[in-house]
């Protein structure tokens, strides 16, 4: 796995924002699969830059979700798919026909997740997945000892992750779903490249376990070592726990390979 180290989110967002166009350029119908939450956001914001600049053109880009709260009304601000839609789509000029995800409000959610597994499969495959942590390091929302080989399906949140995410519903942890759909790890490592992006003080355990831990169900982002195109964008704080920072500094800093890929 290559593991980037930038000086702060700007900087991770800047550099994989660069890596998105590229690939666009390359592939201008590339199925990009995004994540919610805050640390994309940087992402988002440089990508829909270059797009008003005329630096790329995103036009035939498509869109998918890694995961999704189950039981939200339709349309509720927080579904991830109207974040998607509010923090993706709509900057980049793109139309909801380019994007996709799966149902939570589902009456039949297996039959959802199964659904979505074979759309997903049907477009193609995802060429870049970007991925966030969690502080009890999982990715989509395959909490600790989720199967490495999960397909999408429905989970369950921890209450750490409740806690986390309860800033986006007010502060009210009483308002965050417990269930999800999300993207299995198996179908999560099947993308052609994952790309993961941690900033933060918070998430420099979970990074540390992710990179230098053992491969393990109870730390999920570790499957990223059984990836063969896996990329980690820290800033200095996440980074903060890494015993081979300086070899990754080194190794990839200035010239991380996977650029222009
Ligand atoms: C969201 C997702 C989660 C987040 C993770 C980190 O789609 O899949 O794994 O990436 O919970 O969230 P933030 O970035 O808000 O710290």
């Amino acid at each position: 796995m290559e593991v980037v180290i930038v000086p702060d989110a700007k900087a991770g967002g800047e550099l994989i924002a660069e890596a998105m166009a590229a690939l666009v350029r390359r592939k201008p119908d590339a199925l990009l699969g995004v994540a919610t939450g805050s640390t994309p956001l940087p992402i988002y914001e440089a990508l829909a830059a270059k797009v008003a600049a005329g630096a790329v053109d995103a036009s035939r880009a498509r869109i998918c979700q890694l995961d999704e709260y189950v039981g939200l009304p339709v349309g509720h601000p927080e579904s991830y798919r109207s974040v998607v839609l509010r923090e993706v789509v709509e900057p980049l000029g793109l139309s909801e026909a380019s994007f996709m995800g799966p149902d939570g409000s589902a009456e039949d959610v297996q039959a959802a997740c199964e659904a979505y597994d074979k759309a997903l499969a049907e477009a193609g495959g995802v060429d870049l997945q970007l991925l966030g942590i969690g502080t009890d390091g999982h990715i989509g929302f395959n909490e600790p000892c989720s199967s490495l080989a999960s397909r999408t399906r429905i989970k369950t949140l921890t209450e750490q992750t409740r806690v986390d995410n309860a800033r986006f519903f007010d502060g009210d942890i009483e308002q965050v779903p417990h269930h999800v759909i999300t993207q299995g790890i198996g179908t999560i490592l099947e993308a052609r490249h994952l790309v993961l992006l941690a900033t933060g003080e918070g998430k420099a355990d979970a990074v540390a376990a992710t990179v230098e831990g053992p491969v393990a169900s109870v730390v999920p982002a570790s499957a990223l070592q059984l990836h063969p195109h896996a990329t980690v964008v820290v800033d200095e704080a996440a980074a903060s726990k890494l015993k081979l920072a300086d070899y990754f500094r080194h190794t990839y800093a200035n010239k991380p390979s996977w650029q222009g890929l």
